[in-house]
């Protein structure tokens, strides 16, 4: 199949963009580079020994996907370009509902014109906001957003569900993501946090690597059993393989469908940092600070859909996605940079 894939210079973009030219798909990747670089899409073509193609430009701009549209011949649109820090998503709410609700919208309108109708969307779990019970499945309430980002990310799920019920051609897969980590085995690409990480992972990492002094826990007043907050951590190949599968399961199918993807297993902040220093055999400093504003005490996935779906679970465990993560990050100190 051709597909294009939005973003796909990006962190998860680039480990899917992997997946599918394995499985033999040809990609076009449509990116500004806006939280990326170039040089992750020379390190896809390394691994996979493929070629893909790449466009610079902005799913903010109409005419752009217009043209991207009328020179290819897509079978699905994977889309993972927006924005996604929270707290900047505070700070600037306008620029987060363009990137995130208008850019989808005008990616939906090229796609309707070209007669594509066939898209997995990049959600997430935060849709949920906060949820009242563990683990989280499809059915649980959705849109108490704390946050633009949140916010955004609801809109767009919104949005595609009213226009796979006004048009029966669509076939829409909405993924919601819970906390990606690690990185492809081979240590060529991995994530790379422009500044400080806002993420817990690759805050660790950093201080690992002797790039930041300590890591800070947020709060260990949760009711959690240390205390620190519990998340659903799953390996970043083990998400890209997932859109692979939604791909196929979109192909007999039309209207919009939701899945989790996570692991189903809740870990906590310390529980992560054991497990980080067990597999970069290296100390991390932290000390432990009042709670993050807006962060929840527990959050995992309840991964049955996906299974039956899907026919997707994922396979690697914490030992796969801290050794993954600390591969990448000491063999790239600096990040693709390095
Ligand atoms: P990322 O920032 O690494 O990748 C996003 C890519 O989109 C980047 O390459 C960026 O340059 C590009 N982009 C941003 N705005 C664009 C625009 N207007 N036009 C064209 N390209 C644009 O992020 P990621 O972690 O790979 O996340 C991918 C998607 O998954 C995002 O939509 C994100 O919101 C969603 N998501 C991420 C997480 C997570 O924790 N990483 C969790 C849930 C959902
Ligand atoms: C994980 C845990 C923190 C950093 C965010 C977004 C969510 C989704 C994934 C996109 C929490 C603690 C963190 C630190 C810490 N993104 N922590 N010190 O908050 O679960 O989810 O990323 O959709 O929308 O909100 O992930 O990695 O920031 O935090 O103690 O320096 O680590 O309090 O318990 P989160 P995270």
């Amino acid at each position: 199949m051709s597909i294009l894939v939005t973003g796909g210079a990006g962190y998860i973009g680039s480990h899917t963009v992997v997946q599918l030219l394995e499985q033999g798909h040809q990609v076009v990747v449509l990116d500004n580079f806006s939280n990326s670089s170039r040089e992750s899409l020379v390190r896809v073509e390394a691994i996979t020994r493929k070629k893909l193609t790449l466009i610079e430009g902005d799913i903010r701009c109409e005419a752009t996907l217009s043209k991207v549209f009328a020179d290819h011949q897509f079978s699905a649109v994977i889309h993972f370009a927006g924005l996604k820090a929270v707290g900047e998503s505070v700070a600037k709410p306008v620029m987060y509902f363009e990137n995130n609700v208008v850019g989808t919208l005008n990616l939906v309108k090229a796609m309707s014109a070209a007669g594509v109708k066939r898209l997995v969307f990049s959600s997430s779990a935060t849709v949920y906001g906060e949820p009242e019970q563990m683990p989280i499945t499809e059915l649980a309430p959705t849109g108490g957003t704390t946050n633009p980002y949140g916010t955004s990310k609801y809109m767009v799920e919104r949005i595609l569900q009213d226009v796979c019920r006004a048009d029966s051609e669509w076939s829409i897969s909405l993924l919601r993501y819970f906390n990606p980590v690690g990185a492809h085995e081979s240590g060529l690409i991995g994530e790379d946090p422009n500044g400080i990480p806002n993420n817990l992972v690759p805050y660790v990492s950093q201080v690992a690597i002797g790039k930041l002094p300590a890591l800070q826990v947020y709060g260990n007043d949760y009711s959690t059993p240390d205390g620190t907050g519990v998340r659903d951590y799953i390996h970043v190949v083990d998400l890209a393989k997932g859109h692979l599968r939604a791909l196929e399961f979109l192909e007999k199918r039309t209207g919009c469908f939701v899945h989790n993807l996570g692991t189903g297993l809740g870990y906590s902040v310390l529980d992560m940092v054991k497990a980080f220093e067990a597999a970069s055999k290296q100390e991390v400093p932290y000390t432990i600070v009042p709670r993050r504003p807006g962060d929840i005490a527990v959050c995992y996935a309840d991964t049955t859909l996906a299974k039956q779906e899907l026919g997707w679970e994922a396979q690697l465990g914490l030992v796969e996605m801290m050794r993954d993560t600390w591969n990448w990050q000491s063999k790239n100190p600096d990040g693709y940079k390095s």
